[in-house]
């Protein structure tokens, strides 16, 4: 039988770089199901906030505690579907106080066992294109296509402004954005379980010149040369 990794694409990289956008065009132009692992993160973010607790109290989170939170996922054809207590979660886990707190939350290692689970089921068949942090290196190391997306912080901060509606930012906006992403992916990369960093085998995709359809296109292609190698 296929190893169902052959057809497992890992989109890693930095904040605000691309991924999301680049792993869904990839997931659609294959007809293979997008895992979108920050939703997961901030899913709980989302949960921990609404139970209104101090943030210093996530720490000692365990397994049993991060199962009553009431967070279920739904693997559908096209992607995950997550419900907080039926409730299904979409704009309320891109709001600034969840983008805020996610960092925290994704750095602690019960939180990151818990989520393991759910992401490999939704790959157990093969057929999916995940992005994430640490999809390539932890959740799926024997993914056949493994790429890790760069681009120039500045570029990457136009974007993220961009994706909130500020069009035309001013150097002020660009620079304020950056120090935010740049914060985030110091807390992503120095953590201790499952930092930020590149899979030995990953492709290197810098994507500050590269036009979208020429980046998914790349993408789909070595995802295909994988499934039938
Ligand atoms: O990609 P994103 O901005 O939605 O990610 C939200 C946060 O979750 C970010 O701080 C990094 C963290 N994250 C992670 O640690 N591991 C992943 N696989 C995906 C996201």
């Amino acid at each position: 039988m296929t190893d169902p990794a052959r057809t497992i694409v890992t989109l890693d990289g930095p904040a605000g770089v691309g991924k999301s956008t680049t792993a869904r065009a990839v997931a659609r132009r294959l007809g293979w199901r997008y895992l979108d692992s920050g939703a997961l993160y901030r899913a709980v973010a989302f949960a921990l906030l609404d139970r209104d607790e101090p943030s210093d109290a996530w720490r000692a989170l365990d397994l049993e505690a991060l199962d009553r939170l009431g967070l279920t996922v739904r693997p559908d054809d096209e992607a995950l579907t997550i419900l907080l207590r039926g409730r299904r979660l979409e704009s309320e886990l891109r709001t600034q106080d969840v983008t805020a707190a996610v960092s925290r939350v994704a750095r602690i290692p019960a939180v990151r066992r818990w989520l393991l689970d759910t992401q490999r089921h939704a790959g157990s068949h093969g057929r999916l294109v995940a992005d994430g942090r640490d999809m390539g290196t932890v959740v799926f190391p024997n993914a056949g296509t493994k790429i890790f997306l760069t681009a120039d912080p500045d570029e990457r901060a136009r974007r993220r402004l961009g994706d909130h509606g500020v069009t035309t930012p001013s150097p002020d906006q660009i620079e304020r954005e950056r120090l935010l992403l740049t914060e985030r992916d110091r807390v992503d990369m120095e953590r201790e379980v499952s930092p930020l960093v590149p899979a030995s085998d990953a492709v290197h995709v810098d994507t500050t010149e590269l036009d979208f359809a020429a980046q998914v296109d790349l993408v789909v292609r070595l995802a295909r040369a994988a499934a039938s190698g």
